[in-house]
């Protein structure tokens, strides 16, 4: 009867997993769905400890309260206090978490299946040759999962900003790779204690090399990649146990984080093999400085009566419109500007900020209607029939090197298209560079006018500028 009613919770969480993930597909109902998700989640983890068969000591449930305790109050008070524009480093570091936990699953496992059943050392393949391979997958693929998110997270934080390549590293990562597959094998054939340590240090190994040499503008890409190395490796867990929520929901992360990895690298256009044999990144993040020429400034008056006196405006948002906090102040200007009877629209780059999504979730918060965020594709063939394109904190994304320059590290990355537009303003700080670290021919388009200053204040200032007019 136990059994049957935790079957029951499983299938009610793993639905719940399943319609939570749906809806966050749409900034609407993400936010829900989160919740939803969240509830299956607590769901599987309640049904798990109080409809568990057999006996349980009560220093074991005193552990996993205090395990969960102490894991809220850390996941809660972090997540509740990280800024917006660091989510990608905190993506990372609780995937990271998640690849560890598999990883020490499978070397607990391992322990149990040789104390349990000795007879399993005479002849490992026969006795449980499922339960090894799935414990020897975890193992591999949650230790990769482990040390490379943790590369990771201090590459995002800058601890680690410039990427590190050691001669041939490619042909060094195959070689630790092989080395993984032959232990694997040997373990799978013999069992032996001690080459389950060899191999977690050699995954451990490969997880680092796999991540150091990647640099800038790829490190979304490998995000997304270990997140779906994750899953996987949770999903072996749940075959190991036969437990169907813990693999329905790492088949859910390892597809959702395979399909956000095949969507990015089309957006940067990086092919996917280069990614899984960590062979991209591999340009010299050097700026090409010969194609400069000068630049010319635009004031806020000249800008508003521009904007004023269109008919269509285009606005680019990027990563500095999240630095500025501008969500708001661009939200009132498109509204103000449409009240002026100007056509506005926002472009929306797949990779635009520092994480998927990144910008819709910014302009959401700020109630800017979702039909008004165009794609890439969609909003392209616009910018000709466009008076003004805003380009508000955003660089890589608009950079037309990543269609001229072939020794630039984004060439070959689609963008969005701002140079085809009548007039083009730009909105930053200063001439710095974006995050890929070079410099971007689009300012010293004739066309193109710079308008420097934080994103927060210049926009404000261009609202007070437009309700005078
Ligand atoms: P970036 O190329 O990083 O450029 C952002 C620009 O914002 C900077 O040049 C900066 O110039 C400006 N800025 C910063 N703070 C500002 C402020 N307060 N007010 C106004 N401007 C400000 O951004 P992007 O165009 O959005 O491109 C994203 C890049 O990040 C791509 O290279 C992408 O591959 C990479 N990336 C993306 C993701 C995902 S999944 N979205 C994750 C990691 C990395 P100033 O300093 O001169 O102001």
């Amino acid at each position: 009867m136990q059994h049957q009613l935790l079957s029951v919770i499983y299938i009610i969480a793993s639905v719940l997993f399943i319609i939570g993930l749906k809806m966050m597909g749409n900034p609407k109902s993400a936010r829900k769905g989160n919740l939803i998700s969240a509830a299956g989640m607590c769901l599987a983890i309640a049904g798990t400890i109080f409809l568990h068969e057999g006996e349980v000591s009560t220093i074991v449930y005193v552990l996993i309260f205090l395990a969960i305790v102490t894991g809220t109050i850390i996941g809660w008070t972090t997540a509740k206090r990280v800024q917006m524009t660091k989510i990608p480093e905190l993506v990372s570091m609780f995937n990271g978490m998640g690849g560890a936990c598999a990883a020490l699953i499978s070397l607990i496992e391992f322990n149990h299946l040789y104390t349990a059943n000795p007879a399993a050392m005479e002849d490992p393949v026969p006795a449980a040759a499922g339960t090894l391979i799935c414990i020897i997958s975890g193992l591999v693929i949650g230790s990769v999962s482990f040390a490379g998110s943790i590369i990771a997270f201090f590459k995002l934080n800058g601890t680690l900003e410039k990427p590190v390549r050691l001669p041939k590293y490619n042909y060094i990562n195959l070689a630790i790779l092989a080395l993984v597959v032959i232990v694997s094998t040997q373990l799978f054939l013999s069992g032996s204690v001690a080459l389950i340590y060899v191999l977690l240090a050699l995954s451990l190994l490969y997880g680092v090399m796999f991540v150091f040499p990647i640099g800038g503008a790829d490190m979304p890409v490998v995000i997304s990649l270990l997140n779906s190395f994750t899953g996987v490796a949770a999903a072996f867990g749940g075959f190991l146990y036969g437990n169907h929520v813990m693999l329905t929901g790492g088949i859910l992360v390892g597809s959702a984080g395979t399909l956000l990895t095949i969507v990015m690298c089309k957006a940067m256009n990086r092919p996917i093999l280069q990614v899984i044999f960590g062979a991209f990144g591999t340009h010299a993040a050097t700026a090409s400085n010969d194609a400069k020429g000068n630049v010319r400034d635009i004031s806020i008056t000249d800008t508003a009566t521009l904007m004023n006196y269109s008919k269509k405006v285009i606005i680019i948002p990027g990563y500095g419109l999240a630095v500025a906090q501008a969500q708001y102040a661009i939200h009132e200007l498109q509204t103000i500007l449409e009240d002026h009877g100007v056509e506005v629209k926002y472009a929306i780059h797949p990779v635009a900020g520092r994480m998927p999504g990144h910008m819709n979730v910014l302009l959401a918060e700020a109630n800017v209607d979702y039909e008004k965020l165009c794609e890439m594709d969609d909003i392209n063939p616009e910018f000709p029939t466009t008076d003004v394109v805003f380009v508000v904190g955003a660089n890589d994304v608009v950079n037309p090197a990543a269609k001229t320059d072939p020794s630039s590290p984004i060439f070959g990355m689609p963008i969005l298209e701002a140079e085809n537009a009548r007039n083009i303003i730009i909105n930053k700080r200063s001439m710095n560079a974006g995050y890929a670290g070079i410099d971007n021919l689009l300012f010293y388009d004739p066309k193109t006018s710079m308008l420097f200053g934080d994103a927060k204040s210049v926009i404000t200032r261009l609202v007070s500028e437009l309700k005078q007019m």
